[in-house]
């Protein structure tokens, strides 16, 4: 079965490390004859949520204007949603925490603040990340934080991770091994 893919890059590095992992993830998708969407956040706005409320008490996505917008529908459609970041201070990028933060409003639509009961369709997900550091623990907390929001909380399907450390300057993941783990995630999605 075809399924719709959604791919987050959330460098603000265009081309880096982290988009070249996602760019694997993405031939594999392909090759296996899915239909792939990904989305820079680097290219859009996305502001921070303001904990208004407004999604909670109006039953609509957000008060704010922004890309975030046009995003939803994506996100709502999509059969599957990749997240690609780079750790930045042992954690996502603060566009990427951004673009999350902003899933609350599909979430919490209608006012009804529970796991089981979120507005938000049950789907699969896939994380992918890049650090300088060779230290592995570098993941421990986004993992972490990706496996309570999208596994727990969301309750979607982990499909898999790919974390690489050692790969500071744009373009040194080129060659890695671990872009083949990537490619593995998608082709078998
Ligand atoms: C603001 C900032 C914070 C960073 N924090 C970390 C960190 O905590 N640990 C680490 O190993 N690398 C850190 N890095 C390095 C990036 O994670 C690494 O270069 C990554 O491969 C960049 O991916 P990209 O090219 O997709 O942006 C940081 C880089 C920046 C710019």
């Amino acid at each position: 079965m075809s399924k719709k893919v959604v791919v987050v890059c959330g460098s603000p590095r265009i081309g880096g490390n982290s988009e070249i992992l996602a760019d694997a993830f993405i031939r594999g998708a392909k090759a296996a004859g899915h239909s792939v969407k990904k989305i820079r956040l680097a290219e859009k706005k996305v502001l921070p949520c303001l904990g208004c409320s407004y999604c909670s008490d109006n039953n609509l996505p957000c008060i704010l204007e922004d890309d975030m917008n046009g995003l939803y529908p994506e996100i709502l459609g999509a059969d599957v949603v990749v997240m690609a970041s780079p750790v930045y201070y042992f954690g996502f990028s603060a566009q990427l925490k951004a673009f999350i933060d902003r899933l609350y409003g599909p979430d919490v639509k209608g006012n009804i603040f529970s796991a089981e009961n979120s507005y938000l369709p049950h789907k699969e997900c896939a994380l992918l990340m890049t650090a300088a550091e060779k230290n592995k623990e570098v993941f421990d907390l986004p993992v972490m934080h990706f496996q309570q929001i999208f596994s727990r909380w969301f309750m979607w399907a982990n499909r898999g991770m790919v974390l690489v450390s050692g790969v500071s300057e744009s373009g040194d993941i080129k060659g890695h091994e671990k872009l083949n783990d990537a490619y593995d995630i998608g082709r078998n999605l």
